[in-house]
């Protein structure tokens, strides 16, 4: 059986008789979380006392490694490996053009004697303890050649171009349309590097069992990692088992994996024995990925009735020199206002920086910190109100492809939100009102993320004591997809939630594509509500057919599910009665999920609106977030508390790219300056006053069989525009150049 093809058909999950869906019950796994029993990668115990392997980072940013010396290290206590460029084991050729089929490029580990970034790893150092392999990795000593790194990206415009097989995105004519534009505006907006910050660094362990390499790893996406090491290690698929069952944050940066991974399961079959090896916190800064530093350009031009006629997002980005990532800053201004001349486009700049990659909202985090304070001093010079100036400009179908919305309640999240906040109580010309030291001021922002739906597959079992086990490679990254997996199985077989087990994050079971994008829920949901049919499908029938039920006989389209009670009109025993006698080795089934063909016909997307309110100290530029409130519509939520935790926590880190998050690289050695978070500014709940997130009542039946969407990446859309246009709004200062630290505003 495979996809839910019907998706106007009810289902229980639409049915909702329970009303467990939407219900913000708590985490499945949170009692195994708070009481440290939940084994992250590091922790997870192999079968045989592991050794621990430790990377050592290359001290300059390009050039060759010349001189290897390792006698020291090799000799220090413990030490059971040393590894360079020299003495890897072989692994095949890096990426896709070397392994045609690859689908997620392997990444050989140590693999020559080139350094295109600092901290690339470039030695390996395995002992019997961790402190040992540390100590000895302090001993490896290599000569370089280098060059002076290529990393002053806002100097380096002139080295732009268009990112690998894309183009400009023009409709009608901008250039005359803004010419001819009443009001205009033409501003620049920077952002800097962010870099990923998880609670838990990237971390492996692994060990050989015959050819078969099991790996426990800290990722977001089950079977590219899986396919990924194969290629890597040059064996088959199915020759690694990889696991990643508890992950203490993803936020994009563990959408691949990395050299802890390869190196762990290239020491382990060196070496006989289980490897452990992790990134340290300051690692992390360099040998993962990061968000670019963008250049927006945003040029608005209006009529008088603030109505758009022009509109231009351009977005300047850097990728390392072997890359192509681009943040797509410009995309999302696509689907957001209406204007009949437009352009929007990316350049990307190539340096001798680390790697950069996907971080939470890739493209809308950055780019809404442009267009949504350009919108804020486009009302300005309107005299409208920026919701006003946005209702105005609200488009019937995307302003981009014309295809109608699958649903947009931007609007209705603009006008609830205003009325909960207050936003009545905004004046709008800068620096009117004191509160003590305060000068208070109050901004607002829309956002807004696209939504997808990507072909996964799930499988539900039943036993004999009425347990449903839902087994699906999918992952759970913090956001609470253990969660709402049981929920979706438990409302869909009508069993109570401790009557479900929820097994994910392993490349054995059916897969999922993981959690990235807002996808996961959507995804992993929908391919568990398919299973969830066949296995009620499979029950009814069993019931049906069996002389010792006292359904027997019956219609197994009529079969009810409820309180672990199987029904048929006056007839009924539990569930687990029936499995115990009728297939007394339990039933599993499984189901799948596929877009719909016609998925592309309409624009998807979710929406919010945020409202800030700050207070500006005029003496220092100290700046404090008192209140934040978003309003989002995002389909059926599944889990109040996991989605809203997923808002807030994304609106935090909107508050940490205005005020207080970003990296920069030291010019002269092509590092990052902020190596450790004593002094890379992570924002954090304490920083933020009263916060909070509502979820508009929404069923978008365009998304999937049960309505819903994504929320993960939502929340760090716009959040930060809000913070802005806030400060304005108290002190009468645009800052243009993120973050608005107190030296910018004085
Ligand atoms: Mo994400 S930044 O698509 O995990």
């Amino acid at each position: 059986m495979s996809s839910v093809q019907d998706w106007e058909a009810p289902n229980p999950v639409k049915d909702n008789r329970s009303g467990l869906i939407g219900k913000g019950v708590d985490r499945y796994e949170g009692p195994l979380k708070v009481t440290g029993a939940a084994p992250y990668a590091y922790e997870v115990t192999p079968p045989s006392p592991p050794a621990y392997g430790v990377m050592v980072g290359a001290e300059i940013a390009t050039g060759r490694i010349t001189g290897v010396d390792t006698v020291e290290a090799e000799a220090a206590p413990g030490v059971l490996a040393v590894w360079t460029h020299r003495n890897v084991p072989a692994q095949p050729p890096r990426g896709t053009k070397a392994h045609p089929r690859s689908t997620s490029g392997s990444r050989p580990a140590l693999e020559s004697d080139r350094v295109t970034y600092f901290g690339q790893p470039v030695a390996f150092v395995v002992a019997d303890t961790l402190e040992n392999a540390t100590a000895a990795a302090k001993l490896v000593r290599l000569t370089y050649t280098a060059a002076d790194p290529d990393v002053d990206f806002p100097h380096r415009l002139d080295a732009a171009g268009m990112p690998p097989g894309e183009q400009d995105t023009e409709i009608g004519d901008f250039e005359a349309g803004f010419a001819a534009s009443d009001v205009k505006l033409d501003e620049t907006w920077t952002t800097p590097i962010q870099n990923h910050c998880q609670m838990e660094p990237c971390a492996s362990v692994a060990w050989w069992e015959g050819g078969k390499c099991i790996a426990h790893t800290s990722v977001q996406m089950v079977k590219p990692a899986q396919h990924g090491l194969a290629e890597t290690l040059g064996i088959g698929r199915d020759d690694v088992h990889l696991l990643t069952r508890y992950i203490g944050g993803g936020f994009g940066g563990k959408g691949q994996t990395y050299d802890d991974l390869t190196l762990a399961a290239l020491a382990a079959r060196a070496l006989g024995r289980p490897v452990k090896v992790a990134f340290t916190r300051q690692q992390m800064m360099h040998g993962t990925i990061h968000r670019p530093a963008t250049i927006q350009r945003v040029r608005l031009g209006a009529g008088a009735d603030g109505r758009l006629n022009a509109m231009s997002l351009m977005t300047w980005t850097h990728c390392q020199r072997d890359g192509a990532f681009t943040e797509h800053a410009s995309n999302f201004a696509r689907n957001l206002y209406a204007a009949p001349n437009r352009l929007t486009g990316h350049r990307l700049v190539k340096l001798d920086l680390p790697h950069a990659g996907a971080m939470r909202a890739p493209g809308e985090a950055s780019g809404t910190l442009s267009l949504e304070c350009a919108m804020d001093e486009l009302a300005e010079k309107l005299g409208l109100d920026p919701i006003e100036l946005r209702i105005r400009n609200e488009p019937e179908v995307d302003p981009e492809n014309g295809r109608p919305f699958s649903m947009r309640q931007l609007v209705r999240c603009m006008k609830e939100g205003a009325q909960l906040f207050g936003w009545d109580r905004r004046l709008p010309t800068p620096g009117q009102v004191r509160d003590g030291r305060w000068l208070v001021g109050l901004g607002m922002a829309a956002a807004i993320r696209g939504n997808f739906l990507l072909p996964a597959k799930c499988s539900f079992s039943v036993d004999a004591d009425g347990v449903i086990t839902v087994r699906q490679g999918m992952t759970d990254i913090g956001t609470g997809t253990y969660t709402v997996l049981a929920q979706i199985a438990a409302e869909t077989l009508g069993v109570p939630l401790g009557k479900v087990v929820v097994e994910i994050g392993d490349s054995e079971l059916p897969p999922a594509p993981g959690s990235g994008g807002q996808f996961g829920a959507a995804t992993a949901g929908s391919a568990a509500l398919a299973a969830g049919m066949n296995l009620r499908q499979a029950i009814a029938e069993l019931a049906v057919a069996d002389p010792g039920s006292p359904l027997h006989g019956g219609d197994p389209n009529a079969v009810t599910f409820q309180d672990g009670v199987v029904a048929l009109e006056n007839r009924s025993e539990t569930l687990a009665e029936l499995v115990r006698r009728a297939a007394p080795a339990g039933l599993t089934v499984e189901g799948e999920i596929r877009p719909a063909q016609d998925a592309q016909k309409w624009s998807q997307q979710t929406y919010g609106a945020h409202f800030c309110e700050v207070g500006v100290d005029p003496v220092s530029g100290e700046v404090r977030v008192r209140r934040m409130l978003g309003v989002f519509a995002a389909g059926r939520i599944l889990n109040a508390k996991t989605a809203r935790s997923q808002l807030t926590g994304g609106m935090i880190w909107g508050v940490a790219s205005a005020l207080h998050e970003g990296n920069a690289p030291d010019l002269r050695y092509g590092s990052l300056l902020g190596q450790d978070l004593g002094n890379y500014l992570v924002t954090v709940q304490a920083d933020v006053g009263e916060l909070d997130a509502i979820m508009l009542d929404e069923v978008d039946d365009k998304a999937n069989p049960m309505g819903i969407k994504g929320v993960g990446e939502l929340g760090n859309s716009g959040a930060g525009a809000a913070v802005a246009n806030a400060i304005y709004n108290a002190c009468g200062v645009r800052v243009r150049d993120y973050p608005i630290t107190p030296d910018k505003l004085l």
